[in-house]
């Protein structure tokens, strides 16, 4: 064993109680991760938890990096940690799993993933720019006369679900009803299982009843696409599309409101680099990418289908993993100074979209929409600062990012 590893370390495939101790749900780590990363990089890179039902957890850019390409044994059927609604037979069929394609494994996955690419192409996306800048400037005319806002909850959030409803060519003033739903399966119900039944039942209700109604009167959004197109000459199952539309509008809301709330959050607190953002505004794109790093909203889970051997570690049939980007982003081997924010960074090779087979298929988007919600907000509210950093609280679990940022201006 490693000199440097304590004995909390599970390497050699031990089989004592190895837990870590880390919980992705622990308020102090959820508020500040990085040097919890930093401390189980430097003495355990590769550990277990027994929090949550158990994991293994990387922390290391290099680990994410060889792990998310070991494929199929490491699968996706399992993508969050903990069980997804009818997602946790291994040896179900793939089309009864909860989100197609992310829960699906080469090659099954790549016709479906094929589908939903054309909607998020830069081509495509630049045409849902001007509704973005249009919708953002609609959102401070709401609040800036105020002086005042929550910059997550009336800026951030309100941002995506429209953006996203019309892709998929649904209802934005069912945002906040889209929301509930998705914070309910992913966030507030992580460790809810009622509660992530309840929501998956009534996004999966919403996307059939919306299914039906473009059978009937199909138009040009994604939805009347996959409600007519064939994967090897069959049609795709109902069920199929539908649990597509879910994946599409949950990955949709809740990660770019992350990032764009820890990204607020970040320059209310960080006047420096506020007023350079307003001084040099040439450097929103590195700056963009600069929040994407640091504050890498996801983590996604993998299961082993096999046993599988990594660095003097066992990892067990059946056992889950965290592929944790976000630490991998700031590790100090690749980014010099990793928890520092620096706006005009050169070198910045980040994994916040993932690597691989599943690399984030509204990457564009995203980056879109950050950009616009960011300019916009510059150039209309250039000082602005916290209110209270006591009310800033944090999405928790496997999407991180801030939830509450009052801000003043
Ligand atoms: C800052 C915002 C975002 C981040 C950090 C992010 C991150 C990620 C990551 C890490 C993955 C890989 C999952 C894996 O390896 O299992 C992923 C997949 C995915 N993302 Fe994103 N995402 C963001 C925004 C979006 C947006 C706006 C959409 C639009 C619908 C989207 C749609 C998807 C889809 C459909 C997949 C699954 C791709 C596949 O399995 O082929 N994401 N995302």
């Amino acid at each position: 064993m490693d000199e440097q590893k304590p004995d909390a370390c599970p390497v050699g495939g031990s089989e004592a109680d190895l837990s870590s101790g880390f919980d992705m749900f622990d308020a102090d780590y959820n508020a500040n991760p990085g040097p919890i990363w930093k401390e189980m990089r430097e003495t355990c890179p590769f550990s277990r938890t027994e929090e949550r039902g158990g994991f293994w957890v990387t922390t290391t850019y290099e680990d994410a990096q060889a792990l998310v390409r070991r494929v199929p044994e490491l699968s996706n059927r399992q993508v969050s940690v903990v069980d997804m609604p009818e997602d946790t037979d291994l040896t179900a069929d793939y089309h009864t799993r909860a989100f197609p394609p992310i829960t699906m494994d080469p090659p099954e996955n790549i016709p479906l993933r094929r589908l939903l690419l054309p909607f998020f192409t830069p081509k495509a996306v630049e045409t849902y720019r001007p509704h973005t800048e249009a919708l953002c400037n609609e959102l401070i005319d709401g609040f800036i006369d105020k002086g005042a806002c929550d910059a997550a909850v009336d800026y951030a959030q309100q941002i995506t679900p429209r953006v996203i409803s019309r892709i998929l060519g649904v209802d934005p003033n069912q945002s906040d009803e889209f929301v509930g739903w998705v914070r309910g399966l992913i966030e507030l119900g992580f460790d809810n299982p009622e509660m992530r039944a309840e929501n998956h039942k009534h996004l999966v209700i919403f996307f059939s009843e919306q299914l039906e109604l473009r059978r009937e009167n199909p138009t040009d959004d994604l939805i009347s696409l996959l409600a007519n197109q064939t994967v090897n000459g069959e049609p795709i199952a109902d069920k199929t599309i539908v649990k597509m539309c879910v994946l599409t509008l949950a990955a949709g809301i809740d990660t770019t409101w992350s990032s764009i709330g820890s990204s607020m959050l970040h320059f209310a607190t960080h006047p420096e680099d506020r007023r350079r953002l307003v001084r040099e505004p040439e450097l929103f794109a590195t700056a963009i990418e600069e929040m994407l790093r640091l504050h890498a909203p996801v983590s996604v889970g993998r299961v082993a289908m096999e046993d599988v051997e990594h660095n003097d570690a066992t990892i067990k049939r059946g056992d889950r993993l965290v592929i944790n980007f976000p630490a991998a982003n700031r590790d100090p081997a690749v980014f010099d100074n990793p928890d520092e924010a620096i706006l005009d960074r050169e070198r910045n090779r980040h994994i916040a979209f993932g690597i691989g087979v599943h690399r984030c298929a509204g990457s564009n988007l995203a980056r879109m929409e950050m950009e616009v919600a960011l300019k916009t907000w510059f150039e209309r509210i250039p000082e602005f600062e916290l209110t209270d950093p006591d009310a800033v609280t944090w999405a928790a679990g496997q999407v991180r990012g801030a939830r509450n940022v009052p801000v003043r201006f």
